[in-house]
């Protein structure tokens, strides 16, 4: 099987019966007097995700029901049926009849089964899912075990994932594809020309890097992933008062959702020649720490004064892409849990995309729709370009105090001129669970560019 918690047809399995509003007086009809009475004592009612386990005749377990409304599950949530997972005991079920969208039900399911266990075992959910016929198991299964382990990375800690251990987890995603990885390391970052990237991270005890991974046919179409690396943002010499700090170990959000995509990519095999960025470093303090006011010499040739250490991770983005940039690849995506104003602006579980290329928009919208990867577009609306005006730089890394994802994103394309190139601001975390969607770290935006890159080269979604 290709994952322990997708089980064989010929599996004996609980049935789900799924249900609406429509169907249920059917299914309440034709269930076995006892399992019926039991459904009606618990005043049981066939809305988008209510459920009720029921007894056969000896008090074993018969059947669940669980409440799903096409339309209404996909305006609400159409993960609903991850749910399920974390409602059933150890068992293994099959849903009746198969739901609309089969292929999310799994995925909903595998993702709703995540836990994170480094430091504590949790209770076991063990309940497999037989997937209805013509869903493409293999697929759903490789695609659940990326998402998974890039929220391993986000919810590992900083003492235990810093700059070096990050290095490692691309290094040991490299091995199990036969990718290639180079690393430029510490001072060998001013003499390679990401001054900025050492800037930002000299400060900690576990040196800065550029981590360069590069997979498939040197001839094939070239994507290029970037993902914002930061270990820990601590906000540097601007810092961040304790509040906003308490979730920072997330800030390499972004770098975990480039690997997860990643491995999609090189686990299904795509056409694409890919390489994979990650500047890694720790946002600390120390005499060493960059400073407000400072101009920093970025590998693009301008010079960025800066307004403020809290914004760092624009900068060794900057560094990141520009190398990207310079091979013209045919698609540069960054990922980055790059502002705060993000979250303002769309809340945590939309995170805003930013492209001048419309044809790549309006797929990224539909597509985003279609696999449950949401994301919304903001504009890259040249006029509040001159908040980044510096007196005595090229160029200022921060805006004003309005429209800060914007002005953000308008500073990465600074760096971008030479590719098409969509960037993603990211939460990369769930404050409260919902169906398919444990609290903790999320790879936002990986299963959506998987799915681009699916189309764009595989030819289907
Ligand atoms: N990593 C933060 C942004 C962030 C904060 C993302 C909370 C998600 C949740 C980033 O490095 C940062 O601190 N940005 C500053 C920029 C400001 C100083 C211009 C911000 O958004 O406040
Ligand atoms: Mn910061
Ligand atoms: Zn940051």
């Amino acid at each position: 099987m290709p994952h322990p918690l997708l089980a064989s047809p010929d599996d004996a399995a609980t049935p789900i019966h799924l249900v609406t509003e429509k169907t249920w007086p059917a299914v309440l009809d034709a269930l076995p007097p006892l399992a019926a009475g039991f459904a009606k004592a618990q005043k049981f009612e066939p809305k988008s995700g209510a459920h009720c386990l029921l007894p056969d005749n000896e008090g074993g377990l018969l059947a669940i029901v669980f409440g799903l409304d096409a339309a209404d599950a996909k305006r609400r949530d159409p993960f609903l049926v991850g749910k399920l997972p974390g409602l059933l005991p150890e068992g293994t079920y099959r849903l009746e009849p198969a739901p609309d969208d089969a292929a999310l039900a799994v995925l909903a399911w595998l993702l709703g089964s995540y836990a994170f266990t480094r430091y504590r075992s949790r209770p076991e959910r063990l309940a497999r899912l037989v997937p209805p016929v013509g869903v493409d198991a293999e697929e759903m299964a490789r695609i659940a075990e990326a998402v998974s382990r890039g929220r391993d990375l986000i919810n590992t800690p900083a003492n235990d994932l810093g700059p070096e251990a990050l290095e490692e987890a691309v290094r040991s995603l490299a091995e199990r594809y036969g990718a290639t990885v180079s690393s430029i390391v510490g001072d060998d970052l001013i003499a390679g020309n990401f001054r900025m990237i050492h800037a930002v991270g000299r400060a900690s005890a576990s040196a800065p890097r550029l981590v360069d991974l590069v997979w498939g046919a040197e001839d094939a179409p070239k994507i290029t992933l970037v993902g914002k690396g930061v270990c820990f943002d601590t906000g540097g010499l601007d810092i961040k008062p304790s509040s906003s700090m308490l979730l920072m170990k997330k800030d390499m959000g972004g770098a975990a959702a480039a690997l997860a995509t990643a491995e999609m990519i090189m686990g299904a095999g795509m056409p694409v020649r890919l390489r994979v960025l990650i500047p890694a470093v720790e946002n600390a303090i120390s005499g060493s720490a960059f400073r407000p006011g400072d101009i920093l010499q970025s590998r693009k040739g301008l010079t960025v004064e800066i307004g403020n250490t809290d914004a760092e991770g624009r900068l060794i983005l900057a560094d990141a892409l520009a190398l990207a940039d310079e091979e013209k690849p045919d698609l540069v995506v960054d990922f980055s849990t790059l502002t705060g104003a993000a979250r303002v602006a769309l809340g945590p579980d939309l995170p805003p995309f930013y492209t001048e290329d419309e044809s790549l928009a309006a797929e990224i919208s539909s597509l985003s729709l279609e696999v449950n990867d949401p994301v919304w577009r903001l504009p890259l609306w040249p006029p509040y370009a001159s908040q980044l005006d510096s007196k005595i730089a090229d160029i200022n890394h921060i805006g004003g105090p309005m429209a800060g994802s914007i002005t953000a994103a308008l500073f990465l394309r600074r760096f971008v001129t030479e590719s098409p190139h969509i960037h993603f601001d990211i939460y990369g975390w769930t404050n409260a669970a919902k169906p398919g969607r444990p609290e903790g770290g999320e790879v936002q935006a990986a299963r959506l560019i998987y799915a681009l890159v699916k189309k764009r080269y595989v030819g289907r979604s």
